[in-house]
């Protein structure tokens, strides 16, 4: 009864989806894994509309579920309780770009790819970047705190945002868009990491970085993990690197039978390092020097941009062909580097049956352990991964998939923290129920 009210009172506020057929497509993560359902989808088109849908809920007491580009990987944005999904996808708004304060404004429905052209236009880049650029949103990236491929250069999504503004459980709007690169009044409001269950994150101010067109590009085949690791190490003195991905023989297989594409080497190695280094000037003089210094098994480098575009869909590619292969179950971890590989040898015997396909952003001791088949493993694993100082997040998020394992990696006084932070801000758990807090 109450639903019905609310759906009727937002459609007389906000565009709005009831179709079952349309709605399904918000109702369903990429990976298959997550499959909800919705009464009704609002599709606001400014802050304002936004704060007239949170407000009709608040006072009907129906739960929402805001959602961005819906590219989660953790159940995060999917109605699993078949409430309101509140998208944000069109607010698109991007203002001009500050090429002085290097910042720009952009809402909180801009895919990443429109603001990197948006941006880049005016001689500037954003400093986050990875596979999914074409549908992950502006807002959705906050509420994650989204990570990627450049995060060795210029850190997650929380150091790339100077201010955000957001609508909160009772419909009233906190904005911080002002750009004071210093402006110590009081703290953060903690929206970057909240995954929507603290307010719904409607645009925010952005830091910009030089945008860098002088790029070098390699893919090197190694013996192992520890090899690439003391690679790492040394390609870490360059001060134009900014990519150091890695996969290996089975996600390749995989991404090879999925894309049609060739083997990228000669000979088939036990890992592969894609880097990337990026400068004012031409980096490949640099790169190339260490790159002989490494003692890889073998180096293929990227001759122009179509190449580099080439070798990066090996890695990029890998989510969407283990999408095809099955609808698998994702463990996106963290461990420190020297754990890695200890953990990595406990791995197969943790996983028992499953086919397992690696890949992840080794500079941050990011494995993104992908599973198809068998027994679940997720309790085994992440268990491994706190036993070694690991985190059972590392940039996908808790969502609904990791809460019961949070108190792995947070304490008993954090979580509690994270509840009194929760109750004062949707005291009737309202946003998003179910994810990231207990
Ligand atoms: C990636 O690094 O490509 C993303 O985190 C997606 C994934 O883990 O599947
Ligand atoms: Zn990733």
């Amino acid at each position: 009864m109450r639903m019905e009210r609310a759906s009727q009172r937002i459609s007389q506020v906000a565009r709005v989806v009831t179709d079952p057929s349309v709605a399904a497509g918000y109702c369903t993560d990429f990976t298959g894994r997550w499959r909800g359902s919705t009464p009704l989808v609002a599709l606001p088109g400014d802050t304002a509309e936004v704060a007239e849908v949170m407000r009709i809920c608040a006072e009907e007491g129906v739960p929402v579920v805001p959602q961005g580009g819906n590219t989660g990987l953790v159940g995060g944005g999917v109605p699993m309780g078949g409430e309101v999904v509140l998208s944000l996808r069109r607010l698109t708004g991007l203002g001009p770009v500050d090429v002085a304060a290097q910042q720009v404004t952009a809402g909180a429905g801009v895919v990443l790819s429109a603001l990197q052209r948006h941006v880049r236009a005016a001689g500037l880049d954003f400093g986050v970047d990875f596979a999914a650029r074409d549908a992950a949103t502006v807002g959705g990236m906050i509420a994650t705190n989204a990570g990627g491929e450049r995060v060795l250069r210029y850190g997650t999504t929380r150091a790339n945002v100077v201010g955000v503004e957001a609508v909160l459980a009772d419909g009233s709007v906190v904005s911080r868009l002002g750009g004071l690169a210093k402006d110590n009044t009081g703290f953060e409001l903690p929206f970057t990491g909240s995954e929507g269950t603290l307010g719904v994150v409607t645009a925010a101010r952005l830091r910009l970085v030089p945008l860098l067109e002088r790029r070098a590009t390699a893919l090197l085949g190694l013996p192992g993990v520890p090899a690439a690791l003391e690679a790492l190490a040394v390609l870490r003195s360059l001060d134009s690197l900014e990519m150091a991905e890695f996969f290996q023989p089975e996600g390749l297989r995989l991404v090879r039978g999925h894309t049609g594409l060739p083997s990228p080497t000669r000979e088939e190695h036990a890992v592969y390092l894609l880097v990337e280094c990026a400068a004012p000037r031409d980096p490949a003089p640099e790169l190339h020097a260490v790159l002989e210094s490494l003692h890889a098994s073998e180096v293929v480098v990227a001759a122009d941009a179509a190449d580099r575009h080439r070798l990066w869909r090996y890695r990029e590619a890998h989510t969407e062909a283990i999408n095809a292969r099955g609808v698998p179950v994702k463990l996106d971890v963290a461990l420190p580097l020297g754990e890695l590989p200890g953990f990595l040898d406990d791995l197969p015997s943790l996983v028992g049956g499953c086919e397992l396909y690696l890949f992840g952003h080794l500079a941050e001791g990011n494995l993104h352990i992908n599973l198809i088949g068998g027994q679940d493993p997720t309790d085994a694993v992440l268990r491994r991964v706190a036993l070694s100082g690991g985190s059972i997040s590392a940039e996908h998020g808790v969502g609904r998939a990791k809460t019961p394992w949070l108190h792995l990696s947070r304490s008993p006084a954090e979580l509690a923290a994270f509840r009194a932070v929760k109750q004062a801000l949707d005291p009737r758990h309202l946003l998003n129920p179910g994810v990231l807090v207990p």
